[in-house]
C-alpha cells in the first residue's frame, strides 16, 4: 500500500508543476506581440550615419531599479562617441535600448528625429551593426555567417568583407575555407576570429550605424591590433557608439561621455575631459597607473590621492 500510495502522492506534485508550466505557456502565447501594429507602420528611414539623441530617459530592468536616470546623450551622425565609466553604470543598457531590445520607462530615443519606438524593429536594426564582446554565430558555414542579412551576397563581395575584416587569411587557411561549417555543431572559433566575421558581416551590410561593446575586450594583443584595425575600417565615415574599459582605444573619439549611476556625468574630447580634472581625468589616471605598474614603475608623478580628495570635495 505504501509505495503505490507515495507514488501516487509525487504524480499529483509532478502534475501541478506541469499544469503551472502549461498555463505559464499559454500566458506568454496568448500576450500581444506588443509591436503588432507599429510594425507595418512606415519603416523608419535611417540615412546613412544617422543622429540618435535620448531625451531624459528613464530605464531598469525591473520597474522599480532605474538603471538609466534621465540620461541624455547625443550620439552625432558620422561621429565617434565613446561611453566610459566604471562597471556596471549602464553603458551596454543603453546600446541594448538603440537596438529596442528594451524601451525606455519614460523619455523619448530618437533616430534623425523618429521616436524609434514608433518605427520597425526590422528598418532599424536594418540600420545598424552590433558587435560586442560575445558574438553569435548560427550554425552554418562562415560564408553564410558573413552574408547573414544579406542573402544575394556574391562570393566576391563577401571574401572583399572578409578581406577588410582581416579574416580572410585565417578563414583560407581551413581546410574547407569559407564553407567551413561554424556554430554549435561546427568549428569553434575564437573570440577574435568570431569578431572578425561580426566585422566583415557589418562591412557587407554596409550598416550606418555601428555599435561596438568592449569589442576588442577579450582578445590577446596580435589578435587586438588585427580587430583594431578592422574595426578603424569599417568606422571611418560611419556614426559609431563605442563601448570601451580600455581608455586608450578611445582617446580619438569626437566625444567621450562618462557614464555613471545611469548618467552622463561629464562629455567633451580626450583634452578638454583631462584638462577638467573631473572623472575622467580620475579614470584615466588610475589606468595609467595601473598599467605602469604592469610594467613594473614603481613611481609616478600623478598624484592621485590628491585627484581623489579634489573629486570630493
Ligand atoms: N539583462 C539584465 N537584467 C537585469 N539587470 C541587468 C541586465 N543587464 C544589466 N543589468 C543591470 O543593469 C546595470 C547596468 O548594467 P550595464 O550592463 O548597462 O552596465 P555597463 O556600464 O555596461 O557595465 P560593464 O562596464 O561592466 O559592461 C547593472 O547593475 C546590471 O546588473
Ligand atoms: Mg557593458
Amino acid at each position: 500500500m505504501y509505495a503505490p500510495s507515495k507514488a501516487l502522492a509525487k504524480t499529483n506534485v509532478g502534475l501541478n508543476a506541469a499544469i503551472a508550466g502549461v498555463s505559464m505557456f499559454y500566458e506568454i502565447m496568448d500576450t500581444p506581440a506588443g509591436e503588432g501594429a507599429v510594425e507595418r507602420a512606415k519603416p523608419a528611414f535611417v540615412k546613412k550615419g544617422g543622429t540618435v539623441v535620448f531625451d531624459r530617459v528613464t530605464f531598469g530592468y525591473k520597474p522599480d531599479e532605474p538603471v538609466l536616470r534621465e540620461l541624455s546623450l547625443h550620439v552625432e551622425a558620422g561621429k565617434t562617441t565613446a561611453l566610459v565609466g566604471q562597471s556596471g553604470g549602464g553603458k551596454s543598457t543603453v546600446v541594448n535600448l538603440i537596438l529596442r531590445f528594451y524601451e525606455p520607462q519614460s523619455g523619448v530615443i530618437t533616430i534623425d528625429g523618429q521616436d524609434i519606438g514608433k518605427v520597425s524593429i526590422g528598418s532599424l536594426r536594418e540600420a545598424m551593426a552590433y558587435v560586442g564582446q560575445d558574438v553569435y554565430l548560427f550554425g552554418g558555414t562562415i560564408r553564410e555567417n558573413i552574408a547573414f542579412g544579406h542573402p544575394g551576397a556574391s562570393q566576391e563581395a563577401i571574401e572583399a568583407a572578409a578581406k577588410a575584416a582581416y579574416a580572410h587569411d585565417f578563414i583560407q587557411a581551413f581546410e574547407r575555407g569559407y564553407d567551413t561549417e561554424v556554430g554549435e555543431r561546427g568549428l569553434q572559433l575564437s573570440g577574435g576570429q568570431r569578431a572578425r566575421i561580426a566585422i566583415a558581416r557589418a562591412i557587407l551590410r554596409d550598416a550606418s550605424m555601428i555599435l561596438l561593446d568592449e569589442a576588442t575586450a577579450a582578445l590577446d594583443s596580435e589578435s587586438e591590433q588585427a580587430v583594431q584595425n578592422a574595426l578603424d575600417d569599417l568606422c571611418a565615415g560611419r556614426t559609431v557608439v563605442v563601448i570601451a574599459h580600455r581608455l586608450q582605444t578611445i582617446q580619438e573619439a569626437d566625444k567621450i561621455c562618462v557614464i555613471e549611476a545611469g548618467r552622463v556625468v561629464e562629455e567633451g574630447t580626450h583634452e578638454q575631459l583631462l584638462a577638467r580634472g573631473g572623472r575622467y581625468a580620475y579614470l584615466h589616471a588610475v589606468q595609467f597607473r595601473e598599467e605602469l605598474e604592469l610594467a613594473g614603475v614603481e613611481q609616478i608623478s600623478v598624484s592621485l590621492a590628491a585627484m581623489r580628495s579634489n573629486l570630493l570635495l
